[in-house]
């Protein structure tokens, strides 16, 4: 039988309530992030009215609901069992806002091929990832799940992720679904404020938000997940609009729309339905597959289909989405396809490896003004300070997958490991967050035999993602405290202080990165976070990370991102009446793009051919980069673009291409960017694409300052 006529017997076969639980999805009743459906889901796995489970992993547990699910169920079908992979599973990569800073597109693939590959292991056939949330306002906590600023980094990103988690074939056993989130705007959520409310233009919209969405799709993306937020009044998880007018009908999404958790009920409390009934029906008739934990659709659609919300077509148009990609997914052919080997302990090793490789190249490097950084290998004592220097569980960041809560390397375990012959002493001086200050004497007291000082501040792990949203971006606690008794101290003893700052987000700390001697930001950076922050300040290796987010001189900044606008009035310090502050200039304090290594890197001669270009050519952008530095290392180099007169004010500067080379000293090399003129196109005043003939600006450069920038002039022909 055909794999559709499949799908078709069985739709016709099946009774409402088994329709309905192919729609839906429960938790398994642990590690979850809200409500728990009471009752007892293994009767209803056999009952067939749950058809997907989230957060439940191991191989054994899985095979078992399987099992209930495929033999004693009536029509035997399988579960689909999907989980947080968002970065990592058993083994934990750097968050994906400090993995974005990698701007390697192999690396953001690989770390999602290796995530998948362990997480189908544990027999999960579904990764709620890649989140591709465009994150432009640093007091929300979920910015650290996605690639940061710019939509055509998440759009790279996106499709390096898709990659990674499906490979080639998605029935393979170490494939798994992968669910594009939060689709679409939640990063605009009003004051940084998880949940709110969302009210962004069309244009803003088009332009900024669903381009990593687009590119998810086109990469393969077989499900996505609409967020818990609105979009001027119409919720993510009801709007016909976005979900089938944009994302069915405009992008031909054949797949699989599960909501976010318990987002259905929530359309009461967004005060759009009445009751759960409506909110089922909405949601149905706005295309959505998979009832998250909501219990809406088992509840509410029966007495929706008796009032006539919503016709049983469309319950099969959904049930049919469902089974197709349970088929895809090779769940029919072999439920316990996944899980069904286990990994050696030399692949679990390799893993290792490459998570230390990853972690140590998205360490940003913010300061080094003296180079104190990389230490001098002549040092014989360390004093490790800080709240965050031994935490293990702070390393894994706000998501950690199935990861075990101890055994992820810390900076104290990293260092002692890399410089075995160190006397290195170490004190916490003060918890992440309370007002006990006792233990700041005794740990500033270790300045006084140590030769340098490691000071690792910054938040929690819990302090981002979901439901972490902060107003005030500085250290918690009386971190604060620790820091400048510290620094004054060092500073007597003429010893230098290097700070490695752990956050999910820019912290706004100008006394700290303008006091230290050097600053490593330090995101959060998985299970060998430690070892990485080691190979950076021995010099093992060169940093080579950089921020996917501009870091604010001030909160008043926020939101602050270098594809603005330039308006009417730029800023001008000697214009009063001109677009900017009183009290601190525009630019951010690290722009977009920032990160300095051992090396010391020149950009010149900058080549734009052809100079004048039609629609379906491709423009060659050539510029030479010198290694003048004494290390070997890594430049990032960004290619954007400015139109400067269109028949729409465009950004000052626009994201189009990035590249990397490795120098020795002394080294040149030159990098070349191809760039299809085509991707100049813009949205014109009906926010349809138009290619505008005239003159854009063409800037390369190591970051989105635009002083840094090299620029030419091409000319766009019709
Ligand atoms: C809520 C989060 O918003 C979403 O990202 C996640 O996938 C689900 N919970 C399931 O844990």
């Amino acid at each position: 039988m055909s794999a559709l006529s499949q799908i078709e017997s069985l739709i016709g076969e099946m009774t409402l309530p088994e329709k309905l639980g192919q729609l839906t999805m429960t938790a398994a009743g642990y590690a979850v992030t809200g409500p728990i459906i009471a009752g007892d889901s293994t009767e209803a796995i056999k009952a067939g009215t749950i058809g997907n489970l989230l957060n439940m992993v191991g191989a054994e547990h899985v095979h078992e609901m399987q099992r209930l699910a495929v033999e004693e169920s009536r029509l035997h079908i399988p579960l689909l069992i999907g989980y947080d992979v968002v970065h990592g599973h058993r083994t934990v990569f750097p968050v994906p806002l400090a993995e974005a800073g990698l701007f390697d597109p192999r690396v953001w693939e690989l770390t999602a091929r290796e995530a998948a590959t362990e997480a189908a292991a544990d027999g999960i056939a579904m990764a709620f990832a890649p989140m591709l949330d465009v994150a432009r306002d640093p007091r929300w906590g979920r910015g650290i799940e996605g690639p940061g600023e710019d939509p055509f980094v998440g759009a790279r990103f996106a499709e390096a992720k898709v990659r990674g988690f499906q490979g080639r074939d998605l029935s393979a056993p170490d494939a798994i679904a992968s669910v594009a989130k939060h689709y679409c705007a939640y990063g605009a959520v009003t004051a940084g404020r998880d949940y709110g409310s969302v009210d962004v233009s069309e244009r803003a919209l088009r332009e900024i938000y669903l381009p990593p969405f687009e590119a998810a799709i086109a990469a393969g993306a077989v499900s996505v997940m609409p967020a818990f937020t609105d979009i001027a009044g119409v919720p993510m998880t009801a709007n016909v609009r976005m979900l089938q007018g944009w994302l069915r009908e405009r992008l031909k999404f054949s797949g699989v729309i599960v909501t976010d958790y318990n987002a259905i009920a929530e359309l009461m409390r967004h005060g759009i339905a009445a009751d759960l009934p409506e909110a089922a029906a909405l949601a149905l008739a706005a295309g959505v597959d998979i009832d998250m934990m909501s219990d809406a659709y088992r509840r509410g659609l029966p007495i929706a289909l008796e009032r006539g919300l919503v016709n049983i077509a469309q319950v099969d148009a959904a049930v049919r989405r469902v089974l197709a990609l349970k088929l895809r997914l090779g769940l029919f052919a072999d439920p316990y396809r996944r899980g069904a080997t286990s990994e050696t302990a030399v692949t679990l090793a390799a893993r290792r490896r490459l998570a230390r490789e990853v972690a140590s190249r998205a360490i940003v490097m913010l300061t080094n003004p003296g180079d104190v950084l990389p230490l001098s290998a002549a040092l014989n004592s360390l004093a490790v300070i800080g709240p965050l220097a031994d935490s293990s569980i702070d390393m894994r960041g706000p998501w950690w997958g199935a990861s075990a809560e101890v055994g992820h390397v810390t900076v104290l375990e990293g260092l002692r490991a890399s410089l075995p012959g160190l006397s290195i002493q170490y004190s916490a001086g003060v918890a992440i967050d309370s007002v006990d200050v006792s233990g700041i004497d005794a740990a500033v007291d270790l300045c006084r035999t140590a030769q340098a000082v490691i000071l690792c501040v910054g938040e929690s792990a819990a302090m981002s993602g979901e439901a972490a949203c902060r107003a005030h971006l500085d250290l918690p606690g009386r971190q604060r405290d620790l820091c400048e008794a510290v620094l004054k101290r060092a500073k007597s003893h003429r010893i230098p202080v290097i700070v490695v700052l752990f956050s999910g987000r820019p912290l706004i700390v100008p006394w700290l990165t303008e006091g230290a001697d050097a600053v490593l930001a330090a995101w959060f950076l998985g299970s060998e976070a430690g070892n990485a922050v080691a190979d950076i300040v021995t010099g093992r290796i060169s940093p080579g990370g950089r921020t996917a987010v501009s870091w604010p001189r001030a909160l008043g900044q926020v939101p602050i991102y270098f594809g603005d606008r330039p308006g009417g009035r730029p800023e001008n310090p000697k214009d009063r009446y001109t677009s900017q502050y009183l009290d601190v200039p525009n630019s951010p304090q690290f722009p977009f793009g920032h990160g300095l290594t051992y090396g010391r890197f020149r950009l010149a001669n900058l080549r734009v051919t052809p100079d004048r270009a039609g629609e379906g050519d491709t423009i060659e952008v050539r510029v030479d980069v010198a290694n003048e530095g004494a290390r070997s290392a890594e430049e990032t180099v960004f290619l954007f673009s400015h139109d400067k007169v269109a028949s729409v004010s465009r950004p000052v500067l626009e994201l189009k291409g990035f590249a990397k080379i490795a120098l020795a000293p002394s080294e040149n090399g030159t990098v070349t960017m191809r760039l299809p003129a085509v991707a100049l196109r813009f949205l014109g005043i009906d926010l349809e694409p138009v290619f505008e003939p005239g003159e854009v600006e063409i800037l390369v450069g190591p970051c989105a300052d635009r002083s840094q920038l090299l620029v030419a002039t091409i000319n766009l022909t019709p």
